[in-house]
């Protein structure tokens, strides 16, 4: 059931009325529903329940908020990051050391120290430069860190180019031919302990066929590592599946089939499994919340000029993204429109000749799909705020993050001495 439903006509979150939120809060706004994050997560361990104590990583890039990470945190997650600010946040939230992996192809020397000492999981690392940055790290700090090698499994993921990262040409991993060698060559690096190898090769996946492929990959380079003397624990098998943004496109493999897939590769292998979903946890539990600016004559559809901009929700403009789009309170008219925002950019538009509910200046719209890489993507371009965020549980909400005037970040710029003389 969608958390998100129409209640007399019009759009809830759970038992609050949009409206309500926007009256007070003001727009745009991010809304989550904590309850579909909660179910998102519940679904996703059952689907999971068949293998031993995997650790579910929750990739905490697709939505840093600390009351989203709380949330998923008490349905026992543990968290993916890839950043010190990420490293902080999910210890603010809680999560214990051993439940958090640290990913991304360019750790820095201060993060290694910061997570080496907060403690951590594992580390992912990318390349033997890394390895060796850690081992030195690790020796100064007298401890020992935890590492797995990221590999490259050059597996096509079949998403979107920009968000495909398991192929030969992109940057992320060790190719997986070299990773025995490199692990080889791990041994001589003192301060490290060689846990695993992990893969991830994309996000929004459609289809189960190219992850197969890199686990089998993992599965095999594994068998061989052994068959060097290498003791292997962990496989962190990524994130990566996908959600349904458009309602008229075939869903992409269930949470069930996933957990299927996994369970079945992963036979035998002997490992603690991990994994860092994002998008599929929290992406379909926030909506972006606009309202009509106006609306104008266009030389083919009229133009929806919304007050949420491309600033706010990038997506549609960065990927070609789709997001479902609707009148918090349908009037039961269609009209075909470009939805627009106000940034002065062409790319900066939600959709194009959709065909969505009749809406005029002053109505409230949602825009659907905006709970994973949306507000933490959202940037201050054209001097526009930054929209806030409100979590709604029930019949409770808060706003989990206020909005960020422009005025502030005006206030935070400084003109030189020499220029204000100068004038
Ligand atoms: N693990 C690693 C190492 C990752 O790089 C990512 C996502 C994930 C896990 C989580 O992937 P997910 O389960 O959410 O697909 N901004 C883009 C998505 C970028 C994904 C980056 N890495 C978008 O809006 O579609």
């Amino acid at each position: 059931m969608s958390h998100f439903h129409l209640r007399d006509g019009v759009t809830h979150c759970e038992d609050v009325p949009l409206p309500a939120i926007a009256r007070a809060v003001g727009t745009p706004v991010f809304v989550y529903s904590a309850n579909a994050m909660r179910s998102q997560a519940r679904a996703l361990r059952a689907a999971l329940s068949s293998l031993e104590d995997p650790l579910i990583a929750y990739a905490v890039k697709a939505n840093p908020n600390i009351a989203v990470l709380t949330t998923l945190a008490a349905e026992g997650l543990g968290a993916d990051v890839v950043s010190g600010g990420e490293y902080r946040r999910a210890q603010a939230a809680g999560i214990a050391p051993d439940r958090i992996v640290f990913s991304g192809v360019g750790k820095t020397a201060e993060e290694m120290r910061l997570a080496l000492g907060g403690g951590l999981c594992q580390f992912n690392l990318e390349s033997f430069p890394e390895a060796e940055m850690l081992s030195q790290i690790a020796l100064s700090m007298g401890r020992t860190a935890p590492v797995a090698f990221r590999v490259n499994p050059d597996v096509d993921a079949g998403s979107h180019a920009k968000i495909s990262t398991g192929a030969a040409h992109n940057k992320f991993g060790i190719p997986i031919d070299e990773t025995p060698a490199a692990c080889t060559a791990l041994r001589s690096l003192p301060g490290l302990e060689l846990k695993g190898l992990a893969v991830h090769i994309g996000s929004q996946l459609t289809s189960l066929a190219p992850l197969e492929t890199a686990i089998a990959r993992l599965g095999a380079t594994i068998a061989q590592l052994r068959s060097q003397g290498h003791e292997i624990t962990t496989a962190d098998l990524g994130g990566g599946l996908g959600i349904q943004y458009d309602s008229a496109l075939p869903p992409p493999p269930s949470v069930e089939d996933y957990g299927a897939m996994a369970a079945r590769l992963t036979r035998g292998w002997d490992v603690r499994l991990i994994f860092e979903p994002g998008r599929l946890l929290v992406g379909s539990a926030g909506v972006l919340l606009t309202e009509v600016i106006r609306v104008k004559a266009g030389s083919k559809n009229p133009f929806v000029i919304v007050d949420a901009a491309m600033n706010d929700l990038v997506r549609p403009s960065l990927y070609d993204a789709w997001h479902e789009i609707g009148a918090v309170s349908p009037k039961g008219e269609r009209m075909i429109a470009d939805v627009v925002g106000p940034v002065c950019e062409s790319g900066d538009v939600f959709a194009v000749a959709r065909r969505l509910d009749r809406v005029e200046a002053g109505d409230l719209m949602v825009i659907h799909g905006a709970g994973a890489y949306a507000a933490t993507m959202a940037g201050t371009y054209n001097s526009r705020a930054l929209a806030p965020e409100v979590l709604v549980d029930g019949r409770d909400w808060a706003v989990i993050r206020p909005r960020r005037e422009s005025e502030a970040f005006l206030a935070d710029e400084d003109v030189p001495a020499w220029l204000k003389r100068a004038g």
